[in-house]
């Protein structure tokens, strides 16, 4: 049988270019000879914007929907007033191709850095739905920039958006060998938004019966996340709760250098997307100090998505190793990292 990847590559701006060329150079190395891998780059960020003035057009994503996922750097720059390329890409490409499951996972794997103290365990996925909650532009403001300005950014919470993505959730939980999912809302204060959430999830709990479940504000939930990491392992949350906790997992699980995450889409109608946590980091660009490990991670993720199970396996395993031996007083460049983790998936 023969396979192929078509794949969507947007290195984007600052550090997205200088990352996502190490993701590729792993995932060529991991590819077992059979599977045909084929590339599109694709030129969306700053210097595009720079240059006409688009964000993402009606063909781009017409041109994008072609491909079996994307691979994502990371877009925005300084250069470009915020919110442009946050909004008319980013949410933009998130909402189009229906990407309602944010995934997240935090592992703290052996020989990491922690902030917290010991060496807790902390192995958790936060799924974050990603279309709906107050990123859907459902605001507006009148007397603007009067000292009587009001402004409104409402937060969209339909009944079908929650049961897609806590019914994912528990999915997901039922796979991992502790099948234990945690809701993080805040229902005690938006309580109809909370409401909603909370009654569905409490309603598919039902069908999952060998699913614990948990429930936890999110100003707790950032307690425990420091306290008692090793209390999660699938979180399900709201679009804004699920940005800010996402952070903080990746703060207290080995930083911002190593955390990965994917746009799903489970029904595959679109290309799903895969990208590192991290921004452009315009502070290190072009300067090969940038950690490539989240974007190769990202490529892990990719491939367990598209099936390819065994090889997400091998660069998991090869980062885990990687990790295990750095050491703080040597620093390696963007790219011997990557080419260390290329060896070491090959072999
Ligand atoms: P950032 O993640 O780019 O940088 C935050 C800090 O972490 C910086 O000090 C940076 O040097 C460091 N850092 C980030 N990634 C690193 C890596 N792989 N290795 C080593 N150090 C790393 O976040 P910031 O500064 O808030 O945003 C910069 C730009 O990126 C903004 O335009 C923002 O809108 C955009 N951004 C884009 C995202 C995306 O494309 N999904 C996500 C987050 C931010
Ligand atoms: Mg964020």
């Amino acid at each position: 049988m023969s396979r192929s990847i078509n794949l969507a590559v947007i290195p984007g701006d600052g550090i997205g270019q200088e990352v996502v060329a190490q993701g590729l150079k792993v995932l060529n190395a991991v590819l077992p000879q059979d599977v045909k891998l084929e590339t599109k780059e694709f030129d969306f960020g700053a210097k595009r914007y720079h240059a006409t003035g688009e964000t993402l057009t009606d063909a781009d994503v017409q041109a994008l929907k072609q491909h079996d996922a994307i691979l994502l750097g990371a877009i925005g720059d300084p250069s470009v007033p915020s919110g442009v390329l946050e909004r008319g890409f980013l949410l933009k490409l998130r909402f189009l191709f229906d990407h309602h499951v944010n995934l997240r996972p935090s592992k703290l794997l052996p020989g990491v850095a922690t902030p917290l103290k010991g060496q807790p365990e902390i192995d958790f996925v936060v799924v974050r739905e990603g279309t709906e909650g107050p990123y859907t532009g459902n605001g507006g403001s009148i007397r603007t920039g009067t000292p009587h300005e009001v402004a409104t950014e409402v937060s969209v919470n339909t009944a079908f958006g929650v049961e897609r993505v806590v019914r994912d959730a528990f999915a997901r939980a039922q796979a991992r060998p502790r099948k234990k999912l945690t809701l993080v809302h805040k229902n005690n204060v938006l309580t109809y938004a909370g409401h909603l959430w909370t009654n569905i999830f409490n309603e598919v709990a039902a069908e999952f019966p060998d699913v614990t479940t948990d429930y936890l504000h999110v100003d707790a939930a950032t307690i425990f996340l420091v306290t008692q990491p090793e209390r999660f392992d699938v979180i399900v949350t709201d679009n804004l709760f699920g940005d800010i906790i996402t952070d903080l997992a990746a703060a207290v699980s080995g930083g911002i250098g190593v955390a990965a995450s994917g746009n799903i889409n489970p029904s595959g109608e679109f290309p799903s997307m895969f990208e590192p946590v991290h921004g452009s980091a315009p502070d290190i660009a072009g300067q090969g100090k940038a950690d490539p490990t989240a974007a190769i991670l990202s490529v892990a993720l990719l491939l367990r998505h598209l099936g390819y199970e065994t090889e997400a396996v091998r660069i998991e395993g090869a980062v885990s190793a990687d990790l295990a031996e750095r050491d703080s007083t040597t620093t390696r460049t963007t790219d011997r990292i990557g080419d260390a983790l290329a060896v070491r998936v090959a072999s």
